[in-house]
């Protein structure tokens, strides 16, 4: 069944009212009725609307028309069909548990096992739709562990700015808005889209990008992250097949090749348990 607008709907039309859209690249995900997509159109945006139900893209390319706006829908499971970036994109997403003796299972209101795995699944791929600039917003219920989401942004140099709450029944409904933080746009003029968050050193945190892995240094580690830029260069220009390949070096931040593989403390303590 397709979600009939509701409250958290209206909080993040009200937000999407205030907006200057007018030319600006918008995304409506997980489009329902197209409400949000729709008024966004309105306000001149150019919009793509997409949902993992069909009957929702059937709903919202009626209504676009019936309002006389221009906007494309199409089938998407959150990106997997979205090879574009955006300025602006709004997400109010599913976020019910589904419980073992869940009555509900409409995918317009599950949002995974716990309720919040579908929201920090977006954050996660979210780098890689936004423009340098561009902003996300979505709407989350307190009944999703609202942790979870703050650390999937936090994962994602992602800055997370809460704008609405509202308490309504047995819940709060929250509108956020997600950027890039300083370090992400940093890196990203500099051509290196950060991923998502890969591990975490004793000097640095480690993310994915777009050609390899940023290696981030911990306050007070600047230092170390530097130096180690130096003799990954000096390794690499006497031909160590051991080194992974320094891709650049920005200030503190190190980026290197992604090698996949097994750690060599791991093979010498096989070597030793064998002997
Ligand atoms: C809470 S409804 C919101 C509908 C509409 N945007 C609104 O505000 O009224 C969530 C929508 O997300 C869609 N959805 C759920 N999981 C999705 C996914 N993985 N990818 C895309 N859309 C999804 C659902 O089908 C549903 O239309």
């Amino acid at each position: 069944m397709v979600y009939e607008p509701r409250e958290d709907t209206l909080l993040l039309l009200s937000i999407v009212k205030k907006l200057k859209l007018r030319d600006r690249r918008v995304l409506d995900m997980g489009t329902g009725t197209g409400i949000i997509a729709i008024t966004a159109a309105k306000k001149k945006a150019r919009v793509d609307a997409v949902d993992i139900d069909k009957e929702a893209l059937v709903t919202t390319r009626k209504n676009a028309r019936r309002e006389g706006v221009k906007i494309r829908v199409y089938y998407s499971n959150l990106f997997s069909n979205v090879n574009t970036r955006y300025d602006y994109i709004f997400f109010n997403a599913p976020y019910l548990p589904r419980g073992a003796r869940s009555i509900v299972k409409d995918k317009a209101l599950i949002g995974g096992k716990h309720g919040y795995e579908t929201l920090v699944e977006f954050i996660k791929q979210l780098n890689k739709h936004l423009t340098r600039n561009g902003k996300a917003f979505i709407v989350y219920s307190s009944l999703s562990k609202e942790e979870k989401i703050l650390e999937a942004a936090n994962n994602a140099l992602l800055e997370h700015k809460e704008l609405v709450r509202e308490h309504y029944f047995f819940e709060d409904i929250i509108v956020s808005r997600l950027e890039r933080d300083r370090t992400n746009r940093y890196l990203y003029d500099r051509g290196i889209n950060i991923e998502y968050f890969y591990s975490e050193g004793k000097h640095s945190r480690v993310y994915r990008t777009s050609n390899g892995i940023a290696k981030i240094p911990r306050k007070g580690f600047e230092k170390n992250i530097r130096r180690e830029a130096e003799i990954i260069r000096y390794l690499n220009n006497t031909n160590s097949f051991f080194t992974p390949r320094l891709i650049a070096s920005h200030g503190s931040i190190l980026i290197e090749e992604l090698v996949k593989g097994r750690r060599i403390e791991e093979l010498v303590g096989e070597e030793k348990r064998r002997a």
